[in-house]
């Protein structure tokens, strides 16, 4: 007989037959009952609810039923009916009961409930058959699958962007090298430096911290271009917004303007929200029934505001005004720090802001250079509860302006002449920005730490599964 998914009980009632036989898969959450009755939650990852199952324990071997326990694996067929109990329509009236697979109580890491998350991810590897992470991962396929849906519906091409680079242009943090040469007898040069002509690729590599430099060379061909992928940062920063692996999203557009920037960047973000709230709403009742209460008010109350737009400048005013002890000095020049940037979204504007014209020396070379000498056309999108979601810019498409910044930057010119050269081939006014998918996460399900919203997080000294 054909499975039936545990989620059309649930969402699609209609076509299942009352009184029918069904056939059913899943692991154990629960097993509760006594000697006239049992009742077991059988799970099966199509949704965050699990279907209940009635057991009569004199219809089945006792010895059978002792096995089965929280964690095991259970194909199951029986009499669906309506339910007596509350908390669900329809239950399963077991008929025959096959054990796929024992999870012994003693040894299993999630017998009981009510774990925390700081427990969880310590056996990361178990985690998807919690609830909670079942529905963040749910989510984190919706925001994938949302993302290029987008993408696609308003024709922007899919630009795979290489992971190992033989470049550290962007100097958007520490990279991870990438090398064959065996490191306990590193060849030498006669001045006794490595020999990276010995390498695999005859020079040193790493692996990439963003696509963006390559996916301007497609935008300033393909018109619209986006990367999604992985990327790489080997900062030795243990917060619980940073990870050494995350993924990332970045289009870039040829033609776009500053301002066509910031439109793109809240239009996209206000439609994967959307997407959220119509698609998976009940992993996002879940986690707010369980973890943070506000998650959903929260989502819909960023649909419907206008990000505030400002200069860096005005910020850099407003925070100096505020009376706010800040544990980072606020004055014109200086990054702006999470403390900083919550101040402005959670307490004073009480909505996203885009914060715009970053003084240039906190930002790349690549940002294109306003007349005052003194800033670049940034834009960096703010969020409640996580602070700095995404990073972008306009781009300079000046080649003597841009040569300007990369000598004044020292940024050795082999490493970046293919890019410069786009600036010398019918170069375009453009912009572009990356969110970052793991933060984009955090305020799609209200966790406050990146490393539950991703299966398997690598940050300092944590790469065991
Ligand atoms: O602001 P960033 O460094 O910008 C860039 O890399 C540009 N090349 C993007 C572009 O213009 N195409 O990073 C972009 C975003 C940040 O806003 C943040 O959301 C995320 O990537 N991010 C991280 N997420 C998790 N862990 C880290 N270590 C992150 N570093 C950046
Ligand atoms: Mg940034």
């Amino acid at each position: 007989m054909e499975r039936t998914k545990i989620v059309d009980f649930f969402k699609h009632l209609d076509k299942l037959e009352m009184g029918g036989t069904v056939s059913v898969k899943g692991w154990v959450r629960t097993k509760r009952g006594n000697n006239a009755v049992a009742f077991i939650a059988l799970n099966d990852g199509s949704i965050v609810h699990s279907l209940q199952i009635v057991v009569d324990p004199s219809k089945f071997d006792e010895a059978l039923l002792k096995k089965i326990t929280t964690g095991s694996c259970l194909h199951v067929t029986g009499k669906l009916v309506e339910s007596q109990g509350k908390g669900q329509t329809v239950e399963v009236q077991a008929e025959t009961i096959e054990l796929y697979g024992t999870a012994d109580p003693e040894a299993y890491p999630l017998q009981k409930k009510g774990h925390s998350l700081e427990f969880l991810r310590e056996i990361a590897y178990l985690r998807p058959r919690t609830n909670y992470f079942g529905c963040v991962l749910r989510l984190r396929h919706a925001m994938a699958f949302a993302i290029h849906n987008y993408f696609n519906s308003h024709g922007y091409v899919y630009l795979h962007t290489p992971l190992i680079t033989g470049s550290d242009a962007e100097g958007a943090g520490a990279m991870f090298s990438v090398t064959t040469l065996d490191l306990n007898n590193i060849p030498k040069t006669p001045e006794g430096k490595v020999d990276y002509s010995k390498d695999f690729f005859g020079k040193p590599t790493n692996l990439t911290v963003s696509g963006q430099l390559e996916g301007e060379l497609g935008a300033l061909a393909l018109g619209a271009i986006y990367t999604f992928g992985p990327t790489f940062r080997a900062e030795n920063s243990n917060t619980p917004r940073h990870l050494a692996e995350f993924w990332m999203i970045e289009p870039e557009i040829a033609f776009y303007d500053i301002n066509d920037n910031m439109d793109l960047a809240e239009d996209f973000l206000k439609y994967l929200i959307n997407y959220a709230l119509e698609n998976n709403y009940d992993d996002l009742k879940f986690l707010n029934d369980m973890f943070d209460k506000e998650l959903i008010e929260r989502m819909k109350f960023v649909l419907q505001s206008d990000f505030v737009r400002l200069a860096y400048t005005e910020a850099i005013d407003i925070l100096q005004k505020s009376g706010q002890k800040f544990e980072f000095k606020v004055e014109w020049g200086v990054d702006l720090q999470s403390e900083h940037e919550r101040y402005l979204v959670e307490k004073h504007f009480k909505r996203p802001v885009i914060l715009t014209d970053y003084p240039k020396e906190i930002k790349a070379f690549y940002m294109k250079q306003n007349d005052d000498g003194k800033t670049v056309r940034a834009m960096d999108v703010l969020f409640p509860g996580i602070g700095e979601i995404i990073g972008g810019s306009e781009r300079e498409a000046d080649y003597d302006k841009l040569m300007k910044r990369v000598e004044e930057l020292h940024i050795p010119e082999k490493d970046v002449w293919w890019y410069l050269d786009t600036r010398r081939f019918g170069s375009a006014p453009h912009s572009g920005f990356g969110l970052g998918f793991e933060r984009l996460l955090l305020f799609i399900t209200g966790m406050t730490n990146i490393r539950d919203v991703i299966p398997f997080p690598r940050t300092p000294q944590n790469a065991e599964f």
